[in-house]
């Protein structure tokens, strides 16, 4: 049976206040939940968030991480500093940092091995745009970002990879897939991870829905066979909504 998981990315929002108003939110709100519960806060915030979520089941991780170990890379933050302050996962792949900031498959195939390999739990994420998927190519862009993000990963590593299929016409728009729509991406994500790994790793391996989730989608999405949690971006940033989500997926 895969546990299910309801994370929530942050992006570009909150205040330190904010953030740890929020995760003490949640922390409180948490009740008895079958979830695997992550918040994916802004890097200047990790360490407050960690602090704030000590106690509870809450795991927090970084929404990116940079390549290398440490130099003259101005801006950039790399593995060790995340765990450092105590992350545990990081996204890779995220649709804003392909489209919004130009990151290619090779870059985002580097940061996934280079997360796995310093030990973070990489949340690896894919999804078509809407012309691309008006075009017929859904199927496509999933191989494509799969082959690359994945290119290098051994079966083995695949226990620390979770992957979200978050189609870019949903995230943000309010225009949910619907129930039937990501489970038919779903089920094709595990059938590619059976062909290109095993029936074993396919069996295990958590792939989350994300795009416009709120509390009364995420029951109907989390119910189809294939979809095992939910990556969820503003109706995370609301300690009662994204509880609901957590509530809803059981
Ligand atoms: P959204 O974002 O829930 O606001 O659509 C999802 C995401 O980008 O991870």
């Amino acid at each position: 049976m895969r546990q299910v998981i309801v994370a929530g990315n942050w992006k570009m929002n909150t205040n330190k206040a904010e953030g740890e108003a929020l995760v003490s939110g949640i922390k409180e709100g948490l009740g008895e939940t079958s979830a695997e519960v992550l918040v994916f806060p802004p890097f200047p915030y990790l360490g407050g968030i960690v602090a704030a979520a000590e106690g509870s089941a809450i795991q927090t991780g970084s929404q990116d991480l940079y390549i290398e170990d440490n130099g003259a890379y101005t801006g950039e933050v790399s593995t060790a500093m995340l765990k450092d302050v105590g992350c545990t996962h990081v996204l890779v792949g995220h649709s804003e940092r392909r489209h919004v900031l130009g990151e290619c498959n090779k870059l985002i195939n580097t940061k996934t091995r280079k997360g796995l390999a310093d030990g973070l739990k990489v949340v690896l994420c894919v999804g078509e745009l809407i012309e691309e998927r008006q075009a017929w190519q859904m199927e496509a862009v999933l191989d494509e970002q799969m082959s690359w993000g994945l290119a290098g990963v051994t079966a083995d590593e695949m226990a620390s990879v979770v992957i979200a299929y978050e189609p870019v016409w949903a995230i943000g728009t309010g225009l949910t897939a619907t129930p039937d729509q990501a489970e038919e991406a779903h089920k094709y994500l595990r059938g590619w991870l059976e062909s290109h790994y095993s029936a074993d790793v396919a069996e295990n391996t958590r792939i989350l829905y994300g795009g416009s989730v709120k509390p009364d989608n995420a029951a109907e999405l989390i119910g189809q066979p294939n979809v095992d949690g939910a990556l969820v971006g503003g109706a995370s940033l609301k300690a009662d909504s994204f509880l609901g989500i957590i509530a809803a997926a059981g």
